[in-house]
């Protein structure tokens, strides 16, 4: 079992290395993303491993189909980044459904607090000795309405959070769940009613800036906006433009529309070429983390351990519980019936 990892980064390694020697799966690392154009680098192997930012588009997939590529082992949960309908009878794709939510719903939990209380403000200010507090009144949690939007995995765990902080959550999912004692409502209700939005739904056509012009207007001003799940979901410009006329009171984004190119790499000493992300950040109110939500050494070891288990099991029955596939849950489940999903 041999596969091409690709956008392959120190804190990846260890884990990988670990998991696939115990389990027979060699890694071969590159630090380049997959596009269509790198795609060669498969070639001789059985599989590629790809995250969040690499490309799994039509054309990649006939070229790793070409190159004798068989599977796409994603190492994360999202999969945005995949055609899975085109990969449908010649790429097997599995992901990692769950590795720690907690990691991804604490880290929004961080970035609220960070920036409802000024603490990236306060840090920088007493490194340099500068006590001073004005300019630094936040609010308290205790009593303020936050609306989740999805309420899967993720979406459940900063629900128990922001209980244990005393807020009135309000919640929208496309498929609410039956018997939760979640206080589902409208879309329009939960931007009304809201002070603080977190968005924990997967991006795809229906929620592609769900967060736009429209939304942002019928949200309450001053409004804090929290951003873990992928950058699309909010319309970047819309947001920008929010900001500067004082309707939004803050953001709080892990994740960023255009950030493949970006995010994960060190800029410093560059110059940016994305001027709606470097206006945002110029924001005092704006915090931008570069899709760190799931870097917690738990999640990176089960995301190991999941890919791995995900890769072994395809290679000695054909299939995976994992797997990703495009008549799965459309018509009836292949998994269900034959295991096999072609
Ligand atoms: P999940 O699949 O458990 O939950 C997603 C929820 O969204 C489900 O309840 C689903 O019914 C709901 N949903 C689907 N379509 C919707 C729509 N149109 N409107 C409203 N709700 C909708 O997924 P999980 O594990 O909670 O992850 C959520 C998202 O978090 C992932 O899709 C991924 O994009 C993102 N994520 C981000 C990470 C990071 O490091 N920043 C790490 C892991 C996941």
């Amino acid at each position: 079992m041999k596969y091409a990892f690709f956008d392959a980064k120190p804190y990846d390694k260890p884990s990988f290395e670990k998991y696939g020697r115990e389990q027979g799966v060699e890694f071969k690392f590159f630090e380049t993303k997959l596009t269509r154009d790198t795609a060669m680098l498969a070639e001789g192997c059985d599989g590629v491993c790809v995250f969040v930012n690499d490309t799994v588009d039509a054309e990649t997939i006939d070229k790793l189909f070409s190159l004798g590529v068989r599977a796409v082992a994603l190492r994360c949960a999202g999969y945005n980044n995949v055609d899975v309908k085109h990969a449908y009878g010649k790429l097997h794709i599995f992901h990692v459904p769950a590795y720690s939510p907690y990691a991804v719903a604490e880290h929004a939990i961080a970035l609220l607090l960070t920036s409802i209380r000024r603490i990236h403000k306060a840090y920088i200010r007493t490194k340099d000795f500068n006590f001073s507090l004005s300019g630094l009144t936040g609010f308290d949690l205790h009593g303020k309405t936050v609306g989740v939007i999805g309420t899967g995995r993720i979406g459940r765990v900063f629900i128990d959070i922001c209980r244990g902080f005393g807020m009135k959550v309000l919640a929208y999912d496309k498929y609410p769940s039956e018997n939760s004692g979640i206080d589902y409502v409208s879309l329009d209700t939960l931007f009304e009613k809201s002070d603080i939005i977190s968005l924990h739904c997967p991006l795809t056509e229906e929620t592609h800036h769900l967060i736009n012009e429209n939304a942002l207007s019928r949200m309450k001003k001053g409004v804090t906006l929290i951003n873990t799940s992928r950058g699309a979901l909010i319309d970047a410009e819309a947001l920008l433009a929010g900001i500067k006329s004082r309707h939004i009171g803050a953001a709080c984004l892990d994740v960023y529309e255009e950030e493949a190119d970006i995010f994960f790499e060190d800029f410093s000493g560059h110059i940016v070429n994305d001027d709606i992300l470097a206006r945002l950040i110029s924001m005092p109110n704006v915090i931008v983390t570069s899709h760190q939500a799931f870097l917690t050494e738990e999640a990176l070891s089960n995301i190991a351990e999941t890919t791995v288990m995900n890769i072994k099991k395809f290679a000695e029955k054909g299939y995976c519980d994992n797997e990703l596939c495009y008549r799965c849950g459309k018509t009836e489940s292949c998994k269900a019936k034959r295991q096999k999903c072609f």
